[in-house]
C-alpha cells in the first residue's frame, strides 16, 4: 500500500486503535511491548527514538522504564500523534520514517513495534533506522511474522477472517483490518527479516517469538 493510504488509514483507525487492540490480542500485546522495553532498556541508552510510534504506548513505557533518558516518537499520522501527546510523551515529530529528520548517529537507542510491516520501503526504513543509530545502538523490533505450519492455519483463519469481521462490526473498519493481515501474511520470515537486517549492518542479537509465533521480538546491534 502506498504510504499515504497507509497515513490515511492510520488517520481513520485512530479513534479505536488502541481499543481494537487489546480486544485482538486479549490484551497480550501490553505484556509484548512490555518485552521490547526491558531488552532496550537493560541497554542503559540516554537518547531513544520510538519509531511509528502511534498513540505511544512504548514511547510511554520507555520514558518510565528509563526517566532519565530523553524519548522521542515519531509517526506520520497526526491522529494518532494526538493521542500519543495527551500521554505526556516530551518530544514526538511527525515525519516520514523512511527521511528522517535527525543527523546521522544521534541515537543510542531506536525501537519500532508494529510499524516496519507498513512502510512502504523496508529496505530504506532500516537503512534510515542505521543511519540515525550510534555505532554500537540497539535496535528493538517487535512485529508480527508469518507463522509456520501448523500455526499458520489457525492463525490465517482467526486473521483473514474472523478480526475483519469482528472489526466491522465493532468499529465499521472490517477493511483495514483485512489489509493489516494481508501486509503480516506478506511480511518476511524470520530468516529472510534477519538476512534484510544484517544488509541494513544490523546485526541480531538475540530473537523471541510469542503467541504460537505469530509476534517476534529482534534485538539487534549497529555493527
Ligand atoms: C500498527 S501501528 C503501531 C503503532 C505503535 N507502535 C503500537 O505499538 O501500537 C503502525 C504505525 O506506523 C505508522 N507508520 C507507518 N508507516 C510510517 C512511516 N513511513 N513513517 C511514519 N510512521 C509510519 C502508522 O501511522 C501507525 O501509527
Amino acid at each position: 500500500m502506498n504510504p499515504a493510504k497507509v497515513r490515511a488509514l492510520f488517520n481513520e483507525l485512530s479513534p479505536s486503535y488502541d481499543r481494537l487492540n487489546r480486544l485482538f490480542s486479549l490484551g497480550m500485546d501490553v505484556g509484548w511491548r512490555k518485552q521490547l522495553v526491558a531488552a532496550v532498556a537493560r541497554q542503559n541508552p540516554t537518547k531513544v527514538l520510538d519509531l511509528a510510534c502511534g498513540s505511544g504506548d512504548v514511547a510511554e513505557m520507555l520514558q518510565k522504564a528509563l526517566p532519565r533518558a530523553q524519548v522521542v516518537g515519531l509517526d506520520f499520522s497526526r491522529s494518532l500523534l494526538t493521542q500519543a501527546k495527551e500521554r505526556c510523551i516530551p518530544k514526538l515529530a511527525e515525519a516520514d520514517a523512511l527521511q528522517l529528520p535527525f543527523a546521522d548517529a544521534s541515537f543510542d537507542a531506536v525501537t519500532i513495534a508494529f510499524g516496519l510491516r507498513n512502510f512502504s520501503d523496508r529496505a530504506a526504513g532500516l537503512d534510515e533506522i542505521a543511519r540515525v543509530l550510534k555505532q554500537g545502538g540497539v535496535f528493538g523490533l517487535l512485529e508480527f511474522s508469518p507463522p509456520p505450519m501448523p500455526w499458520k492455519l489457525f492463525w490465517s483463519l482467526y486473521l483473514k477472517h474472523l478480526m475483519p469481521l469482528v472489526a466491522q462490526v465493532v468499529a465499521r473498519q472490517g477493511a483495514s483490518f483485512r489489509y493489516l493481515a494481508q501486509s503480516i501474511a506478506e511480511f518476511p520470515t524470520p530468516s529472510a527479516l534477519n538476512h534484510e537486517l544484517a544488509s541494513a549492518g544490523l546485526k541480531l542479537l538475540f530473537s523471541r517469538s510469542f503467541s504460537a509465533r505469530l509476534v517476534m521480538l529482534n534485538i539487534c546491534i549497529k555493527s
